[in-house]
């Protein structure tokens, strides 16, 4: 019998990238991709009649509140989706002997530490995406055994509106640019993350818990935007900048840890870079 997968969220940028890397996987798996228009996750009832309708084994939870400013003032949609959905997520998991596969996000953490983040280090968030995400953690550990948590960061992907693609655009028409030096994390492709994600379903692995998984290396957004500038050998429009006023805080430090992944999959993730690389080989395309 195929392993029968729920992907919500299905038309953000991860899980545009899943459906896209679905067709290797068709002979042993059956997914059922929803999109909010077919599925809002903060609808309680049509959640509940979803899962009791159908016979999942595995949800991937690729829906959320992902604009951080925006967060701010609109606290409460943020909380619904991020949080209150989530929990709703794993309680129908729990009902329906599903495992929850869910993402999370560097933005829990102050971003103080000076090493790479582990997954059992203190959470701290410092804007309200990051409490949000948090919560949302925090309800899942507290109703459901069976679930991955991957905290990830700065996601980037050819599909939708994303940092790399934004900068992509500029460098090609020549526009200037003053990206940002303070911020430290590690860009991460979606197309890595999928795969990881890939592992622990076909794999079966019953090692839950939280995951971090992002790239290996650690960059600002200014080093992105070098690299992204590279690709055009044109770096003379790219300016740094210490800071830029923004409405959220954001940590200045959010690497993550991939140790525990990796002696998971044992295998190391892709350098930032490398990835990078690819995404704008397939951009030019
Ligand atoms: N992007 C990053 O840099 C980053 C970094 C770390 C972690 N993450 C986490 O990674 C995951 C995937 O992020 P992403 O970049 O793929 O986000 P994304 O492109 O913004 O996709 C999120 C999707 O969720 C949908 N959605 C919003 N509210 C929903 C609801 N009530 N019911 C069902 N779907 C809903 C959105 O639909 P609409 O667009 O129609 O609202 C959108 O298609 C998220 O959990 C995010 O928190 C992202």
């Amino acid at each position: 019998m195929k392993i029968r997968v729920l992907v919500t969220g299905a038309n953000g940028q991860l899980g545009k990238t899943i459906r896209e890397i679905s067709y290797d996987f068709l002979g042993l798996i059956e997914f059922v991709f929803v999109e909010k228009s077919k599925l809002d996750i903060t609808k309680k009832e049509s959640v509940k009649h979803f899962f009791e309708t159908n016979n999942f084994d595995y949800c991937i939870n690729c829906a959320a509140y992902t604009n951080v400013d925006l967060a701010e003032s609109e606290t409460k949609v943020a909380m619904d989706v991020n949080a209150n959905a989530v929990k709703h997520l794993a309680v129908n998991c729990k009902q329906n002997n599903v495992v929850l596969i869910h993402i999370s996000t560097d933005y829990v953490f102050d971003g103080k530490n000076t090493n790479p983040y582990l997954e059992n280090d203190q959470t701290n968030p410092i804007n309200v995406y990051g409490e949000s995400k948090l919560l949302g953690e925090e309800y899942i550990k507290a109703n459901l055994n069976n679930h991955f948590i991957i905290r990830t960061s700065w996601l980037y992907s050819k599909f939708n509106k994303n940092f790399v693609k934004t900068i992509f655009e500029k460098i090609k028409n020549n526009q200037s640019l003053k990206i940002i030096t303070s911020q430290k994390s590690t860009p991460t492709s979606c197309l890595d993350l999928s795969e990881f994600i890939m592992f622990l379903i076909t794999n079966k692995v019953k090692s839950f818990g939280t995951y971090h998984f992002s790239a290996q290396g650690e960059a600002t957004w200014y080093d992105l935007g070098l690299q992204i500038a590279k690709h055009f050998d044109n770096s003379s429009n790219i300016k740094p900048i210490e800071m830029y006023e923004s409405i959220a805080n954001r940590p200045l430090y959010s690497v993550l840890s991939n140790d525990k992944a990796i002696a998971l999959t044992n295998k190391k993730p892709p350098s930032w870079k490398v990835s990078v690389n690819q995404i704008l080989c397939d951009l030019s395309q």
